[in-house]
């Protein structure tokens, strides 16, 4: 059965918003966990418009299941995570002028810098996930240069606006993850999924982990963290 990461990035908007020191995205991964969250993922940006390294730092002391930290492959990151010693990176590619994360590290062109960032990661113990499109050739690159995991980028599907580009996207994911699960890699999974998404990974077993931030973070606004990560749990538990 795959597990849940939450990802509290946009709790930690919200408090950019206003300079302030709250809602604290600490609290709200306490809350996930209280309700069945298997990990906590936050992705500390180089601009830092969101999740600050205090936050990291206190979410390193006190998070009970896992601390996933993403993060773009610089020496600055790092170093940070040399640091902090999350339980998992997630190495994703980073422009300060997108709005969330557009699409996955493209092997193809940044393969030596990549292998060299999970080489000095591993080295010390903790595990690489790489976040990639479903393109075969990412995923046995990603396999390559030795990465544990991968995570497959599921925005291009989530976000199609038509049966027919929904079809072909998940078409996709689903060769990216049986490929994936060949090379005996870990799977993860994420990026736009929502309350409806969810459901179109149904058998998919091969995945281990999915990584759920906005459409959580939307729904806990509404209704509370607590019920709007379980009942993000109950779905993906009924796949
Ligand atoms: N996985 C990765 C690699 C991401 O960059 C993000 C966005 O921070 C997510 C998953 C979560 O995406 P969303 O917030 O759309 O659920």
């Amino acid at each position: 059965m795959a597990g849940l990461s939450v990802n509290v990035d946009h709790v930690a908007t919200l408090r950019e918003a206003r300079e302030i020191s709250y809602p604290d995205p600490v609290a709200a991964a306490l809350l996930a966990e209280l309700a069945g969250a298997d990990g906590i993922v936050v992705h500390l940006r180089k601009d830092r418009r969101h999740i600050q390294d205090r936050d990291v730092r206190i979410l390193r002391k006190v998070v009970q299941t896992k601390l996933i930290l993403e993060m773009a492959p610089t020496s600055e990151m790092v170093g940070i995570a040399l640091d902090i010693k999350p339980d998992l990176v997630t190495l994703v590619p980073e422009k300060r002028e997108e709005l969330t994360t557009e699409g996955g590290l493209d092997l193809f062109v940044h393969k030596n810098s990549v292998a060299e960032t999970v080489g000095s990661l591993q080295d010390n113990g903790i595990p690489v996930s790489i976040f990639i499109d479903s393109e075969p050739e990412q995923i046995k690159l990603a396999h390559k240069i030795n990465a544990s995991t991968v995570e497959i980028h599921t925005g291009t599907f989530c976000d199609a606006t038509t049966p027919q580009k929904r079809n072909q996207t998940f078409d996709k994911i689903v060769d990216a993850v049986k490929l994936a699960y060949k090379l005996k890699l870990k799977i993860n999974a994420g990026h736009g999924i929502c309350y409806n998404t969810i459901k179109a990974f149904n058998g998919l077993h091969e995945i281990d982990e999915f990584s759920i931030g906005h459409s959580i973070v939307s729904r806990a606004v509404l209704v509370g963290m607590e019920k709007a990560v379980k009942e993000m749990s109950v779905l993906i538990k009924e796949l």
